[in-house]
């Protein structure tokens, strides 16, 4: 933490003002999903369609390639994010378009993501249940797959009424069969009042202007931009990948920063907390 006393001063009104006026915001791919396990990558909602058995090998390999350019310009601390804006919407109409050469089919999700290696961070159910239970509304708001985050909360069993999505969702024709992606098109860098005007969330939980925000990237902290009157905010970034590269801009920008931390043990212990 940068400034521990402004945390504990947050987290105190946060406390004081109790579950009737928070809402909580988080980013999906790498914040409520595990970033590794056993020294091996996770994969984001996106890597679950990639590496599925649906994708023929010749597109696997064009999509590793197009990750393999792409994220360390994602990630990389050097350039602005102004910088960076076009060329992820560049990979993600890339990706989009080889995606919808190969044959994906609606029906075949739920068996897509049964057979994929994703993994929620520990403590996720803590998480989602204790959010359910004092029926505080969560909003993920994510620049993956709309319908295979879905698919994995619901496996997980974690897909309560009070979780609304935000994402890049997929267009089926009538056979079921991957036509386009749903506009806008949501990418890492473009979380902000501009998609968010595509959506009624925030005005329909005006008097709940106490937030906790989750994410792992720098384009996470402008998820909430679309709540009017915010009062309290608090923002807990993982920061997973170039942990000492990063650490300061992470520490400027993150109210709380996690580093290497596949859990989501302190969000959950604040939660406790509060409520
Ligand atoms: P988010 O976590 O901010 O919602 O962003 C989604 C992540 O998806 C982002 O870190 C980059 C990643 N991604 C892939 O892994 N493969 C892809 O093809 C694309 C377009 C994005
Ligand atoms: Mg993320």
């Amino acid at each position: 933490m940068k400034s521990p006393e402004h945390v504990r001063r947050v987290i105190s009104a946060l406390r004081k003002e109790g579950p009737d006026k928070l809402q909580v915001v988080s980013d999906f791919d790498m914040t409520l999903s595990r970033f590794g396990f056993n020294g091996r990558r996770c994969p984001t909602s996106h890597n679950i369609l990639d590496n599925s058995q649906v994708i023929s090998e010749e597109g696997r390999k064009k999509l590793k390639d197009l990750l393999h350019y792409y994220y360390p310009i994602e990630i990389d601390p050097n350039r602005t994010m102004e910088e960076k804006r076009p060329l992820m919407v560049e990979w993600w109409t890339r990706a989009h378009g080889l995606l919808l050469q190969q044959k994906i089919l609606k029906r075949d999700i739920a068996k897509i993501v049964e057979e994929s290696e994703v993994m929620l961070r520990d403590g996720v159910n803590t998480f989602f249940d204790q959010l359910h239970q004092h029926n505080i509304p969560l909003f993920i708001f994510s620049a993956g797959v709309g319908d295979i985050l879905e698919e994995v909360l619901r496996q997980a069993k974690v897909f309560h009424p009070n979780v609304n999505v935000m994402s890049n969702y997929m267009d089926f024709d009538d056979k079921g069969v991957l036509r386009q992606f749903k506009e806008p098109l949501i990418h890492t860098y473009n979380k902000n009042g501009s998609v968010l005007e595509k959506t009624d969330h925030f005005q329909q939980l005006s008097s709940r202007t106490n937030i906790i925000l989750l994410g792992d990237s720098m384009g996470d902290l402008s998820m909430a931009d679309g709540v009017a009157n915010v009062e309290n905010i608090l923002t807990i970034g993982f920061l997973n990948d170039k942990v000492d590269e990063q650490r300061g801009k992470y520490r400027d920008a993150y109210d709380v920063v996690l580093e290497k931390d596949e859990t989501l043990d302190v969000v959950n212990g604040i939660l406790c907390y509060i409520l």
